[in-house]
Order: structure tokens, then sequence, then C-alpha cells
């Protein structure tokens, strides 16, 4: 179970990083019951949430909102066109990379909480480092070449790293 203060948390640091009235459409990859967007949607966002599991959004968020946002039943991969102004995920499991991929290749940007180290590939994994670490470091690897990237943690339980991502000048 993660920590449920975990879609404020992360509520509070999107807005404070991407202002709705700049970065106003979100897409939410791996939202899962919809928490994330909700809470967004409350601070004025647009989203399109993006998740492979058939389940749908929690009861209690039908009932407030119907319809909350857009969406979408499918595996996310970073080929796919979405016309949004940042990429969101919060614990996105093997959505991570493809997130990470998406937002350099679309030069968007991001903010993604990474929670089980899944990389496609464990290949490269450097044996001396814990795999948390090496998986942190794997996943800013994608981006290094087009986005400058903090690190800021949560105040709550679990894995609260999240990677904020903004895309670097091509001038
Ligand atoms: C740990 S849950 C987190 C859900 C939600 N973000 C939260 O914090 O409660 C991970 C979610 O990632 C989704 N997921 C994993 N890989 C995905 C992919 N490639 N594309 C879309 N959704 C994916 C799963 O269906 C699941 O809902």
């Amino acid at each position: 179970m993660g920590d449920s203060r975990r879609f404020e948390l992360m509520g509070n640091l999107i807005s404070k990083r991407f202002p709705p009235d700049k970065y106003n459409r979100v897409l939410d990859i791996a939202g899962g019951q919809g928490y994330l967007s909700l809470n967004l949607m409350e601070r004025g966002y647009v989203c399109k949430l993006v998740d492979s599991r058939k389940s749908g959004y929690s009861r209690k968020i039908r009932k407030r909102h119907r319809p909350c946002t857009d969406r979408e039943v499918r595996k996310f991969s970073h080929d796919l066109y979405y016309t949004v102004d940042i990429v969101v995920g919060m614990h996105p499991d093997q959505a991570t990379e493809e997130i990470l991929r998406w937002a350099t290749l679309n030069r968007k940007p991001f903010a993604v909480c990474p929670c089980c180290v899944m990389p496609t590939s464990f290949i490269l994994r450097d044996p001396s480092m814990s795999k948390w670490k090496w998986w942190v470091g794997y996943l800013k690897s994608i981006v290094k070449n087009t986005h400058s990237v903090d690190e800021i943690y949560l105040k709550m339980k679990g894995k609260n790293l999240v990677l904020i991502g903004v895309p670097i000048d091509k001038e």
C-alpha cells in the first residue's frame, strides 16, 4: 500500500514547479484509479490519464466528478502521440522508463516518482551499486541530453523521490 498522502504532495509539487496557467494539459501515466489526476484537476489542470488496467476510476472519483478526466486504457510507450504540456507519473511501475523516453523525444517537462526497480534490461547494471541507486542513475541518464533534472523528496513513507525535469533550451 502506498502512502495516501502521495497525491496531495505530488499535486503540490507539480503545481509549484509547473503552474496550471502555464502548463495546463497534463498527461498522467499509470495513473491507476485517478487520484493524482483528480488532485490536479482540482488545481485547474486538464488531465489525460493513461493506464493499462481496465478497472477504471475509483467510486469516490466517479461520484465526485463524472467524467473526471479523460482515461485511456492502454499500455503506454514513448512512441505514442499526445498534445500536452507536461507528463507525470506517480509510482508508474514498468511505465517509468517510457515516460522519460517520451519526455526526451517530445522535449516536455516531467515529474516522475519512481517506485519499483523495473528497467527493461539489467545488462548494464553496475553490481557495486545498490539496485535503487543504479535505477535512479539509469533513469536520469535517459534524459541527460535533453533535460535538467532536480531530485525532490516528498514527505511521505515509501518511495518518495521525485525527478523533476525541465527541457534544456536548444539554443
Ligand atoms: C503501483 S500502481 C500506481 C498507480 C497510481 N499512480 C498510484 O500511485 O496509486 C502502477 C500502475 O501502473 C500501471 N502501468 C504499468 N505499466 C504501464 C504501462 N506501460 N502503461 C500504462 N500503465 C501502466 C498499472 O496498471 C498500475 O495501475
